[in-house]
């Protein structure tokens, strides 16, 4: 007999859900699946901004996780927050501080489990994923979200004794 556990469920936020969350969740699945959890997780990503909904993610995200051999699902596209994904999930994951913001003004009180990615990465600085929409950077972004995702799993981990 197998044992039914309910999924543990992480939602990654940023503004367009074009370029960082969408990394962002394909990387966290990744390294979830390299470490045989992937049954034990419900992962996604949305936008607090409606701009970009439908849409697949953007060429320099989409470039950046070919170069890493890093899956990204196909039927992927861009989607917005909603009201009830902060009932669901476990972990709001947002890229940085102005979708805290943002998030906050659906609800304020969430408790604690409202955090942002980089406060899991190993370095002390930036906090904020910055936004390689305007600046190009995907590589420095891949790096970046790549530690928080590390670190978020390790911390997970531990708190669910996994
Ligand atoms: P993301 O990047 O939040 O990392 O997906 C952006 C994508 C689109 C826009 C801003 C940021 N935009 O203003 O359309």
């Amino acid at each position: 007999m197998t044992t039914q556990t309910t999924p543990i469920r992480v939602l990654f936020v940023c503004l367009g859900n074009i370029c960082r969350s969408p990394m962002a969740e394909a990387v966290f699945q990744k390294i979830v699946a390299d470490a045989g959890l992937e049954r034990r997780f419900e992962i996604a990503s949305v936008g607090t901004g409606a701009w970009h909904v439908g849409e697949r993610p953007h060429p320099g995200t989409q470039a950046v996780l070919q170069r890493y051999n890093v899956p990204l699902r196909s039927e992927k596209r861009a989607q917005r927050l909603r009201q009830e994904d902060l009932e669901t999930y476990d972990y709001i994951i947002a890229m940085d501080g102005e979708n805290v913001q943002d998030i906050e003004r659906y609800r304020a009180a969430l408790n604690g489990k409202l955090v942002r990615l980089l406060e899991f990465a190993s370095s002390t600085a930036p906090r904020d994923v910055p936004d390689p929409y305007y600046t190009q950077g995907f590589d420095q972004v891949y790096n970046l979200v790549l530690d928080g995702c590390m670190g978020l799993l390790e911390h997970i981990r531990g708190q669910r004794q996994i």
